[in-house]
């Protein structure tokens, strides 16, 4: 297990189209040892989730996890670990909701951005089995920015209002009380 350099806004990598792996790919050493990699690199960060081309790997996987009541995010809701391989988003709400996001390979900023408040996410996991997990709200938002990554796309991508795209001490003199919580 190692942690790995994470690529930051400007390189290539995180532009690039991601493949798929197939069931015997995900289930390769070399495979499972990017999963470890990606987990502790994660944790290293702190972030709540991590994708693969941020880990200059391109391919669909993205690791997820949130703990519940945790210290920088002051909300109430977990994630288990996921390991997530082949991902396919469904929308099932479509409502925009938004929320401050931030991503460790845009360090020191964060951006208010709205997605589909209710999505199902399909994919397989670390044993290649598939399996579906439906997520709400802050969840929806932490897939939806971790499967974003996997077509090249970022948060940055996504600020409609260009005067909620701060730094993180602007952010938090002037834009905490607005409400919506950060997320990286
Ligand atoms: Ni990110």
């Amino acid at each position: 297990m190692a942690i790995r350099k994470v690529a930051r806004l400007g390189h290539p990598m995180l532009r690039q189209p991601t493949r798929q792996l197939s069931k015997q790919e995900i289930k390769s050493p070399e495979v499972q040892r990017l999963v470890d990699d990606m987990i502790d690199t994660m944790h290293e960060y702190g972030g709540v989730g991590l994708a693969a081309p941020q880990v200059h790997e391109p391919l669909r996987l993205a690791v997820i996890e949130v703990e519940e009541l945790n210290e920088r995010y002051k909300i109430a809701v977990g994630q288990p670990l996921l390991v997530i391989f082949n991902a396919k988003v469904t929308v099932l709400d479509p409502t925009p909701y938004g929320f401050w996001e931030g991503c460790l390979s845009v360090p020191g900023l964060r951006g208010y951005v709205e997605r589909p408040r209710k999505v199902r996410v399909d994919f397989l996991d670390r044993g290649a089995e598939p399996r579906s997990i439906v997520a709400e709200d802050f969840l929806a938002t932490v897939f939806q920015h971790e499967l974003d990554h996997l077509d090249g796309a970022l948060y940055v991508d996504k600020i409609s209002d260009r005067s909620r795209f701060a730094f993180v001490e602007e952010y938090q003199r002037f834009h905490m009380q607005e409400g919506g919580v950060a997320i990286d």
